[in-house]
């Protein structure tokens, strides 16, 4: 793997949190996700499911864990199953994890091949005093899955293998443990978004007029896979000029002209955790009046919302408070009236034109993370705060966006060394050797 070891002791305390929440004579099975297949005999890069790797830190494809705290013989009590290697899996796809690595990662004693499944699950769900099945589905509330996975698949098998048990979901016990983060998390978090940062001051030195946004998302890219990410922690935005006010433009095919301003989303992933960050540059190092005077708006909501986004705080009551400080400076950058305001609805308010998305979600395992979004925003759960405001008709648009811990007292900048003052990328971009 190309980061350091995150150490077992904290897969083994997710699993005793997890398991803590379970009712007494339970069995809990999740499982990896699959390899996605492309087209003709090709697959997409390898994507872990979450939860799995929150609980064991493992890495790899047709791997299963099974949780039955309850279960007699202590030997039982958590089971990994993995892939088993063989001299032609080596030969055409490496090195696969032995018992012994899958151990050391883990925590878990017990390692046995997944062809082994079938006949130790079966005892350990007719020994082992076992009542309720947990099941994992994705219940992530934006989630539109047009494909069966691996969980979705056992669940079919298992009901119908075992149609008489009780079955109950994994999904808000593992939205609960995941949504406040533990300190090894936020470490390997500010990880992420230090790499970023040295992607992002790489692309302040790269940018002049006529480079093209492919070439820029390349900077980005080299500077992460140097650093030891596996890669982008979700699809770039490189989004120039007219493209700025596309919230996911992706395609990051233009040509970058003096002027212009580039929106660029982009982040770096460490270790399975995400960071998500925007800045708004300009191409010609140097922002219009007009331009600056858009992006100290968005970057005085910015700030306003990290004292905003506090423990307590119900995620929609902020999102409305944000949506009334938008108003106000709208109303300063003359971009809405108020005869606007006055014929306003609640379905569509002034500010909607050019504000129209949310402030901040979740970050963690997941870009948009697991997590009840109406529970009180809880002291340790990392959010991102983003605003944005896209003037069509000026042809620009502006968000910035940083990663923050929510601490008791205050909450704490993963993303604090990353350039943001628009005089201070002014600097570093003209400071540059061209
Ligand atoms: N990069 C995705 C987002 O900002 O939510
Ligand atoms: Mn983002
Ligand atoms: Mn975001």
């Amino acid at each position: 793997m190309r980061h350091e070891p995150i150490g077992k002791e904290f897969f083994i305390s997710n699993r005793r949190r997890l398991v803590s929440k379970l009712k007494p004579g339970s069995i809990a099975v999740l499982n990896s996700n699959d390899i996605m297949p492309s087209n003709a005999d090709g697959t997409l890069g390898y994507i872990q499911n979450s939860d799995l790797y929150y609980l064991t830190g493992i890495h790899q494809e047709e791997s299963m864990l099974v949780l039955c705290p309850g279960f007699p013989d202590k030997k039982y009590r958590e089971v990994l199953f993995l892939r088993e290697p063989n001299e032609l899996l080596e030969k055409w796809e490496g090195h696969k994890l032995t018992k012994k690595e899958a151990a050391d990662i883990s925590g878990i004693e017990t390692v046995v091949w997944i062809s082994g499944f079938e006949k130790l699950f079966h005892h350990m769900l007719t020994m082992g005093g076992v009542e309720q099945v947990y099941l994992n589905t994705n219940e992530h509330y934006r989630s539109d899955v047009v494909v069966q996975s691996r969980d979705a698949r056992f669940i079919d098998w298992c009901k119908k293998a075992y149609p008489l048990h009780e079955y109950k979901r994994i999904a808000p016990l593992m939205g609960e443990l995941r949504r406040v983060k533990q300190p090894r998390e936020v470490e390997l978090m500010q990880k992420a978004c230090d790499i970023t940062e040295c992607g992002f001051r790489r692309v302040l030195e790269y940018v002049r007029p006529g480079v093209m946004e492919y070439e820029i998302e390349a900077e980005f890219i080299h500077e992460f896979k140097r650093l030891g990410s596996k890669g982008f922690a979700y699809t770039p935005i490189i989004a120039s000029g007219a493209n700025n006010v596309i919230l996911h433009y992706v395609e990051n095919s233009r040509q970058c002209h003096a002027g212009d301003l580039i929106l660029l989303d982009v982040a770096a992933e460490y270790a399975n955790y995400n960071a998500d960050m925007t800045r708004t540059i300009p191409v010609s190092g140097r922002f219009t009046p007009r331009q600056k005077e858009v992006y100290n708006a968005v970057l005085r909501i910015k700030r306003q919302a990290m004292k905003l986004l506090r423990p307590g705080v119900v995620y929609f009551e902020y999102q409305n408070e944000i949506e009334k400080l938008m108003e106000a400076e709208l109303l300063k950058l003359k971009l809405i009236n108020k005869t606007d305001i006055k014929n306003q609805s609640a379905e569509s308010p002034a500010f909607r034109r050019y504000f129209y998305h949310g402030t901040s979600h979740m970050l963690g395992l997941d870009v948009h993370d697991v997590g009840n979004m109406h529970a009180k925003v809880a002291v340790g759960s990392v959010w991102t705060i983003e605003p944005g405001i896209y003037i069509k008709e000026e042809g620009f648009g502006i968000r910035l966006e940083n990663n923050v811990v929510i601490g008791k007292a205050k909450s704490f900048d993963l993303m604090s060394n990353i350039p943001i003052e628009a005089d201070e990328i002014e600097e570093i971009m003209n400071s540059k050797k061209k």
